[in-house]
């Protein structure tokens, strides 16, 4: 096998990177770490406005697809849009989700299934359309962003989350399997608490990276907040061929969370 220099693990020249959710937060980190390693980027989501100006301003390597990702006809447009203009998929970056606070006791079921269709319906539909692409033309990688409460809740309120990311990676390994033998790697993140627009919105007043005010931050043993792009770059390194003997796997990047 021959042994690649590191510029050439990270350069994505030529290749194409779909990212769900990728108008804001962890998803837009990600999009922008995938340009500048120049790849052919394509921004899903359902804000439309703010996804379209984002794309607009990163120019003609980058195309936003509106998506709402538990709508199948939706994924199977995006991945056609996605073929159409660049020709393959070669990571698709299941991104996209939601994180509602609500106690089991107080909960719909409505509440319940929208959490499910996006977090983890989305998850299956966008891998199952985005994967025939990926057997066709030899190949691919996914990742998938699951949670720190894929593993372990970090906070009560988030039962219907906690069974969405716990899914996610359930699916994962086992889709990870499935796609072994056709050079395609399936990996998943475990992001702990990263400052985003999502985040700020759900606490009401946000958090800042270095914010040591906030009662989840004290329990972080790096006492922080991640950046959106310290997820991006461990991205990066699951799609690159520097994690080419990985499937099947999840990266925490938490700070220590789950060690405390
Ligand atoms: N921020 C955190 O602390 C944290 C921690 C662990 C895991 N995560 C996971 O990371 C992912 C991104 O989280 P974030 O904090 O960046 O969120 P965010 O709310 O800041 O951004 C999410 C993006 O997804 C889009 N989106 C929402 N519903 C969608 C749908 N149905 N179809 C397509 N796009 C949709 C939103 O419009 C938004 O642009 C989520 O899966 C979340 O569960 C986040």
């Amino acid at each position: 096998m021959d042994k690649k220099s590191i510029q050439q693990l990270f350069d994505f020249s030529g290749k194409t990177v779909v990212v769900t959710g990728g108008a804001k937060g962890i998803g837009f980190g990600i999009v922008q770490r995938f340009i500048e390693a120049s790849a052919n980027v394509v921004i899903s989501d359902i804000d439309n406005e703010v996804g379209e100006k984002k794309a607009k301003d990163l120019g003609k390597k980058c195309l936003y697809v509106s998506t709402d990702v538990s709508d199948e006809s939706q994924v199977e447009n995006l991945v056609n849009q996605t073929v159409e203009k660049f020709k393959t998929i070669d990571v698709f970056i299941n991104n996209a989700g939601i994180y509602p606070n609500k106690p089991v006791m107080e909960m719909t079921a409505e509440f319940w299934q929208k959490i499910q269709d996006i977090n983890l319906k989305g998850v299956f539909l966008c891998s199952q359309k985005a994967a025939e692409v990926m057997i066709k033309q030899g190949g691919g990688v996914f990742v998938n962003i699951g949670s720190i409460d894929s593993l372990h809740p970090s906070g009560i309120g988030l039962a219907a989350y906690d069974a969405s990311k716990h899914g996610v990676w359930g699916f994962t390994k086992n889709f990870a399997l499935e796609m072994a033998d056709k050079n395609i790697r399936v990996n998943a993140i475990a992001p702990g608490g990263v400052a985003t627009e999502g985040v700020e919105e759900s606490t009401k007043g946000g958090v800042k990276a270095g914010d040591l005010t906030n009662a989840f931050a004290q329990k972080i043993p790096m006492k922080r907040f991640g950046n959106p792009d310290e997820m991006a770059t461990v991205a990066l390194f699951l799609a690159s061929d520097a994690a080419s003997y990985m499937t099947g796997s999840l990266v925490v990047a938490d700070g220590g969370y789950l060690l405390a």
